[in-house]
């Protein structure tokens, strides 16, 4: 039994692969293995000389079963370890393709203007695609009444027969982001809130989904006329041009007193749109002073805080600064026109290295 013990011990030590340690295993204490066949001579021995061989063939099976364990373990860490060292890979190094694929106008347009409003001090905030309508309307003062809830062409989601809550929405702008913003830090705040907004409409310029980035800026001392200034900076920055003008129309939202619609100097002239210059005027974007009840809305105290919020279209700004015709495609996922219009992987966008090169 001892000779049986030197033997197999030292062959599975010496094992090189699973392969040569499961020849062993059936060697030794298979059906048909050495100590198997020693176990099975137990019938034939004398009570006596079984007491002592039983035991002692039991322990040598228990002992070569736990050297197979023990060496398959080793084995499976070594080829482990040796997966670890060949299959290594050296992720700093310079990628070969990547021209093959490209980050979408959207996405681009996004960091760009991360980028201008993270310059003057605006972080970015995000809120959630399915909204309550509390957050959606109600807290933006549109109550239930309101045309614009009507004009909005919203989305409902489904409640079950019998549950009376209202319905949530997906969110039509991202205005809420200014209430949930407002509500979560406090004033003083400075943010944008980029994001996914969806309203029931489809043709040249709109889509069921669309983007857009709402601005909020509030402290004590806040008016119109930084307002003016920070669209003014901002504008000049996207749009790559060192002047602008813009023109400020009175309008009307629920959520800001006063209100303005902002249209930027164009010209059209050869087909192509150049912006600040020429007799045309292209509507941009929303904004206004945050109505009280917005701010109430948001748990500021209207008495002492106020500020500015804006609206603008992404996909907007993005087809006018690219000269991209069809709102449509930009969700088509059509491989020649992403190729055409997007842009390069690694050149992120930075106002010290260039927005768009
Ligand atoms: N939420 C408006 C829309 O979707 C855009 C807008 C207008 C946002 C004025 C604002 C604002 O923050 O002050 O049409």
């Amino acid at each position: 039994m001892d000779d049986l013990r030197d033997k197999y011990i030292q062959a599975i030590a010496n094992a090189s692969d699973e392969a040569a340690l499961e020849e062993l295993r059936v060697q030794a204490v298979g059906k048909k293995g050495e100590v198997s066949l020693k176990m099975r001579e137990l019938g034939k021995m004398t009570p006596e000389e079984r007491q002592v061989a039983g035991p002692a063939l039991n322990a040598l099976k228990n002992e070569i079963n736990s050297a197979l364990a023990a060496k398959k373990e080793a084995l499976a860490d070594a080829a482990l370890d040796e997966r670890l060292r060949t299959e290594w890979l050296d992720v700093t190094l310079p990628s070969r393709n990547t021209r093959q694929g490209s980050i979408h106008p959207i996405s681009q347009v996004t960091e760009e203007v991360t980028a201008i409003f993270a310059d003057m001090g605006f972080s970015v905030a995000e809120g959630p695609q399915i909204e309550s309508d509390w957050y959606n309307f109600d807290a933006l003062n549109i109550p239930g009444h309101h045309p614009a809830r009507a004009e909005m062409d919203t989305f409902y989601t489904h409640r079950a027969a019998g549950d009376n809550r209202p319905p949530h929405v997906l969110r039509t702008h991202t205005s809420p982001v200014q209430i949930r913003s407002m509500q979560e830090h406090g004033a003083p705040i400075r943010i944008i809130a980029p994001g996914r907004v969806y309203r029931a409409d489809y043709d040249q310029t709109h889509t069921p989904m669309f983007h857009q980035v709402e601005g909020l800026a509030i402290d004590t001392d806040i008016s119109m006329a930084n307002l003016k200034w920070v669209l003014e900076e901002f504008v000049k920055s996207f749009f790559e041009v060192d002047n602008v003008e813009l023109r400020f129309r009175a309008s009307h939202f629920p959520f800001t007193e006063p209100s303005a619609e902002v249209d930027i100097r164009c010209s059209w002239e050869g087909g192509t749109l150049k912006v600040g210059e020429g007799d045309d005027w292209l509507e941009i974007l929303g904004s206004g002073m945050v109505h009280p009840k917005v701010l109430e809305a948001g748990n500021i105290d209207p008495s002492v805080y106020q500020g500015f919020a804006f609206g603008v279209g992404i996909d907007r700004i993005a087809m006018l600064k690219y000269g991209i015709p069809d709102l449509r495609a930009f969700f088509d996922s059509d491989l020649r026109w992403l190729r055409h219009y997007g842009f390069a992987a690694l050149d992120v966008p930075t106002l010290h290295g260039g927005l768009s090169r």
